[in-house]
């Protein structure tokens, strides 16, 4: 970086310009002052003072002078030789032109000693006492500028290599609560966001990869016997070959409403929906597989409508994506219990299962992209952790919030909270 261009350097500077500046704005004002009271002496004793290069004793006149000079009378100047031998200056009498009788006052400019006057030496002080502080100025700036500079440096640093890819590019701990420590803070706040988001798209990407080649590989071997002759083509392999087109097409799917919700494309069809008929429809479809696996469905809804404003096919999505996890996690003979109530201006709807429950361990976890509590049961019964993504999601779009807990007496209980229509 250019010398000039450093802040320490810059702080230095600008230290410098402000003493500086100070330093010859006393030094200005203080001979402003002087020439003031130069000014109000008799225009007799001036000239002399000018001639012979002297200076009143002190920079304020005599009381005596300064009330005749205020009275604005005219004034008489009488010069007299002085009869001190050790000052020859002569003395100037001043008295009032109409009183004569009046005592006049004395006046009698000091010697030129060969010491400077009393003001030369003012100056002359002030002057080292500017050079002094300007000294001492850029000593404290440079010693603060390298302080204030350094943690910035830092953070320059590491915003650069952050720019070229490095993301655990991280600023060493600062201490203390000003701005360029806060900065620093949230600039490694930042850094780790970046670096987790990296971490989370790169295994999101390996997780699709791994979810589509699972029916593909399937899909292809089988093909592949059935071309070698191994296997039969008959109407039993086609129908295994279609499940797996279509769980590889609701994984697409999946993957593609999870993308839209992402970047905020999926738009919402939002209109007035009852939440009591729509969990009751929703869950219709589920009597038939449910009675299958003897799974007793409690309904507890309210008597009246529950109004929302909603999609309803995203509802039915939300609704159906719960229930079937309900329906896989409860054994047979076991219950699932159906819950809708409303409480300050939210709807709350239930769905708790009489299963295992979910692991304590995997509570915050079950919402996450691809995440599965059980990997190799749920990788055979066909789920690829998106499910309860999607429904989070999806909640999220309409201003609501979903939690999953444990019931005590065991069994998992997910609660989807979403705003009442006010209209
Ligand atoms: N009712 C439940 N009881 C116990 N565990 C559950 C329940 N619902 C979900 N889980 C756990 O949460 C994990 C994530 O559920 P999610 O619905 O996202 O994925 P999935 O059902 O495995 O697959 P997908 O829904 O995409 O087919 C499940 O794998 C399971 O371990
Ligand atoms: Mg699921």
């Amino acid at each position: 970086m250019p010398f000039l261009q450093r802040i320490e350097v810059r702080l230095s500077l600008l230290m410098v310009l402000v003493v500086v500046a100070t330093s010859l704005m006393t030094i200005a004002l203080n001979t402003y002052q002087r020439e003031r009271v130069f000014r109000e002496l008799p225009a007799e004793l001036r000239d002399f003072l000018r001639r012979n290069e002297g200076r009143p004793p002190s920079l304020s006149l005599t009381p005596e002078l300064r009330s005749l000079l205020s009275e604005g009378r005219e004034l008489r100047v009488r010069q007299v030789p002085s009869s001190n031998p050790e000052n020859p200056n002569p003395i100037f009498l001043i008295a009032p032109l109409d009183d004569l009788a009046a005592t006049p006052v004395q006046i009698q400019p000091p010697i030129r000693s060969r010491r400077p006057s009393l003001e030369t030496r003012i100056q002359q002080n002030l002057l080292i006492a500017s050079l002094v502080a300007t000294a001492l100025g850029v000593l404290v700036a440079l010693v603060f500028a390298r302080r204030i500079a350094r943690p910035i440096e830092a953070i320059s640093d590491a915003a650069n290599r952050l720019a070229q890819g490095d993301l655990a590019a991280r600023i060493e701990a600062p201490r203390g609560e000003d701005e360029v420590a806060r900065l620093a803070r949230n600039f490694n706040q930042m850094a780790a966001s970046l670096e987790k988001l990296e971490t989370e798209r790169r295994a999101m990407i390996a997780d699709i990869a791994h979810e589509l080649r699972t029916p593909l590989t399937v899909m292809q071997a089988r093909l592949e016997a059935i071309q070698d002759g191994v296997m039969p083509l008959e109407m039993g392999e086609i129908d295994r070959l279609h499940h797996q087109t279509r769980l590889l097409a609701r994984l697409v799917e999946d993957l593609r409403t999870l993308s839209l919700a992402d970047a905020g494309r999926l738009t919402l069809e939002l209109r007035e929906l009852d939440l009591v008929e729509w969990v009751r429809r929703a869950a219709t479809t589920f009597l038939a597989s449910l009675d299958a696996k003897k799974i007793n469905l409690e309904r507890r809804l309210p008597a009246g409508p529950v109004r929302i404003r909603a999609d309803a096919d995203r509802m039915t999505q939300i609704v159906s994506n719960l229930l079937t996890n309900a329906q896989a996690h409860t054994p047979v003979g076991g219950t699932i219990a159906l819950e809708v109530c409303t409480a300050d201006k939210t709807a709350t709807l239930r769905i708790a299962d009489s299963g295992a429950g979910i692991p304590q361990e995997a509570l915050n976890k079950v919402f996450d992209r691809f995440y599965r509590a059980e990997t190799s049961r749920s990788r055979a019964t066909g789920g690829s952790g998106l499910g309860l993504s999607i429904v989070r999601a999806l909640v999220e779009l309409h201003g609501g919030s979903v939690a999953a807990y444990n019931r005590p007496e065991g069994g998992a209980v997910f609660e989807v909270r979403l705003p009442l229509d006010q209209a």
